[in-house]
């Protein structure tokens, strides 16, 4: 039987430190001389068993120490870009920790010029368009989140918004008000993970306090009526991750995602892998998961892909071209 073609779609909820798959892992580590604590891809895939966010932070972190140079980083965007295309992604919008680079020496500068080589031919090569979202390291301090974006000004031109992950729960989003505004100020788009393990009350204040323009995840907000009638009547997009949610125990089984409920519930929900290489799967990946696993028809499966495509950062030709 030949497998099924994957639906079109844009992917916006991808930390590109989260598609290290263990082969370039170790490919890397040998290039540069850094050495990972597993013998083999078997063992560290072995690693890959999590349970809770914190639990998968520490081996994400950890992994990272093998990105150290701009061709690093070019390679990682260059991997993921070729399975994306594979998986039906048209437009991605991709997340960066350059914070989690900055504390081993790896700068701003060859963090960003290494993706944007990747990216800037992306479209040429994959018929790709793609975004970089610079994310802000909630359970760091809210000044070095400043300095941060201050890093990142010469390279706004690539960098088209600001997002905000890591460790969440005690890392309300209002820490991060005076960031987020200056960063609107500057023209940037907004977008926060929230109501990821946090409570309902994050996702608020990441509209309120934070002013965004899509929540990450948001798969909590279900426990708040008004905030869901809030979220639906905004028309405000969700980035859902379902295989991420499953691997982190923010839901027992995939069986158990609220997806269909927030369907349900007319909320603009999206689907998308979050961390692909630790996760188990990449967009198309996610969606046939989902798709079997809680029911979903034809018609729910447009209209996530749909959703994804509205709710991208593009101008209407593009998002034309895509629906
Ligand atoms: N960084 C990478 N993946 C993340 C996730 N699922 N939640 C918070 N921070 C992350
Ligand atoms: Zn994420």
């Amino acid at each position: 039987m030949s497998t099924p073609v994957p639906i079109p779609k844009a992917e916006l909820h991808i930390h590109i430190e989260g598609t290290l798959e263990p082969e370039l892992a170790f490919e890397l580590a040998e290039r540069n001389g850094v050495r990972l604590p597993y013998a083999t891809v078997d063992e560290l895939r072995a690693a890959y068993s999590f349970s809770d966010l914190q639990s998968f932070l520490d081996l994400y972190y950890a992994l990272m120490a093998v990105l150290r140079t701009e061709r690093d980083f070019t390679d990682l965007a260059d991997a993921y870009l070729a399975r994306a295309t594979a998986q039906g992604v048209r437009h991605a919008e991709i997340f960066f920790d350059p914070q989690a680079h900055a504390v081993r020496g790896v700068g701003m500068d060859v963090v960003v010029r290494g993706l944007a080589a990747a990216l800037e031919s992306a479209e040429e090569r994959h018929g790709m368009t793609t975004r970089l979202i610079l994310c802000f390291l909630r359970d760091r301090p809210a000044d070095e989140a400043l300095r941060t974006l201050e890093e990142a000004r010469p390279y706004f031109n690539v960098i088209s918004g600001v997002g905000l992950d890591s460790a969440e729960v005690g890392n309300p989003p209002e820490k991060f008000r005076e960031v987020f505004a200056t960063a609107r100020d500057a023209g940037l788009h907004l977008v926060a993970h929230a109501g990821e393990e946090g409570p309902p009350a994050y996702v608020w204040q990441a509209l309120d306090a934070l002013g965004v323009e899509r929540v990450d995840h948001g798969v909590r907000c279900m426990e708040d009526e008004a905030l869901v009638e809030r979220l639906r009547s905004e028309r405000m997009p969700l980035t859902v991750c379902p295989f991420s949610n499953v691997r982190l125990r923010v839901v027992d089984r995939l069986e158990d995602h609220p997806l269909p409920r927030m369907l349900q519930a007319g909320l603009m929900v999206t689907v998308n892998s979050d961390d692909p290489a630790y996760f188990g799967g990449y967009a198309e990946d996610n969606m046939r998961g989902v798709r079997s696993a809680l029911g979903l028809g034809e018609e729910d499966v447009r209209t996530l892909a749909r959703n994804s495509v509205n709710a991208a950062f593009i101008d209407a030709d593009r998002r034309a071209a895509l629906l």
